[in-house]
C-alpha cells in the first residue's frame, strides 16, 4: 500500500521522483546496490520488479532488461527514455505472473519495492521472483528498515516514506525465508544524505 498526500503525490511524476532520488542520495546508494550485490554481468537477463521510470538501466552492463511497474507513467518515462534498450511493462507481479517473458532470469530485482506492499502482497512479489529465476539466480532487494537504536531524524523521515510497511531486518528475513532458503542481508545506517536505514537482501534459488 503506499501513502498518496502531497508531496508524495508528486513522486509519480517520473522527473520530479528522480530528482528527488539524485538530491537526497538515493540514486548513488542504488548504483552502489549494483555494483555490490547485483553484479550483473554483460548477456545476463534481469528482471526489475517495479523499476519506476528506470533510472538505474544505464549502471548496468549490457544485459536483456525486463522491467515491470504498475504506474503507467513511470514506464511511458523508461520507454520514452531507454527505448529498446530494454522491454518496459505495465502491471504487477500478480496480473503478470503466468506471463512467460518472466522466466529464465540471472537476476531478479526490487529496488525500493517491499516496503509498499502488505505482507500478502510482498510474499507474492517474492514467489514471482523465484518462479522467474534460474537455478542458482538471486533475487536482489533494497528497502527501508528499522533498527532497534533508530534515531530520532530518521524515524521522523522514514515516517513520511510512500511505502507504509517499513520492517525490521528479521521481518524482511523472515517473509524472504518463506520463500527462499539462502537469504543474506546487510544493514546500512547511513546510506544516503538524509536521515534513513536501509537494508538489501540477496536470495539466492
Ligand atoms: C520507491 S519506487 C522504486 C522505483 C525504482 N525501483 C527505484 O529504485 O527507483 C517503488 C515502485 O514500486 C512500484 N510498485 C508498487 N507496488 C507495485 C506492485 N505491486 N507491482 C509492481 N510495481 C509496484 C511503484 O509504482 C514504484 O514505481
Amino acid at each position: 500500500m503506499q501513502c498518496d498526500s502531497g508531496l508524495q503525490r508528486w513522486l509519480k511524476i517520473p522527473r520530479l521522483y528522480n530528482l528527488l532520488q539524485d538530491t537526497v542520495g538515493g540514486n548513488a546508494l542504488r548504483r552502489k546496490v549494483i555494483q555490490s550485490h547485483v553484479r550483473a554481468k554483460a548477456g545476463d537477463k534481469i528482471i526489475d520488479i517495479g523499476c519506476g521510470p528506470a533510472q538505474i538501466l544505464p549502471w548496468l552492463p549490457d544485459v536483456q532488461y525486463l522491467g515491470l511497474d504498475i504506474n503507467q507513467n513511470y514506464i511511458a518515462s523508461a520507454k520514452r527514455t531507454h527505448g529498446n534498450k530494454g522491454t518496459f511493462v505495465v502491471g504487477d507481479t500478480k496480473s503478470l505472473r503466468h506471463d512467460s517473458r518472466f522466466r529464465e532470469a540471472d537476476i531478479v530485482m526490487a529496488l525500493g519495492v517491499l516496503h509498499h506492499l502488505d505482507d500478502e502482497d510482498a510474499t507474492h512479489c517474492i514467489r514471482f521472483a523465484y518462479d522467474a529465476l534460474k537455478e542458482r539466480g538471486r533475487l536482489v532487494c533494497l528497502d527501508g528498515c528499522w533498527i532497534p537504536d533508530q534515531g530520532f531524524f530518521s524515524r521522523y523521515v522514514m515516517s513520511y516514506d510512500r511505502g507504509r510497511n517499513i520492517r525490521t531486518e528479521q521481518q524482511y528475513r523472515e517473509l524472504a525465508g518463506k520463500v527462499f532458503t539462502n537469504v543474506d542481508a546487510w544493514v546500512d545506517k547511513k546510506p544516503m544524505r538524509i536521515p534513513y536505514v536501509t537494508v538489501v537482501l540477496e536470495c539466492q534459488k
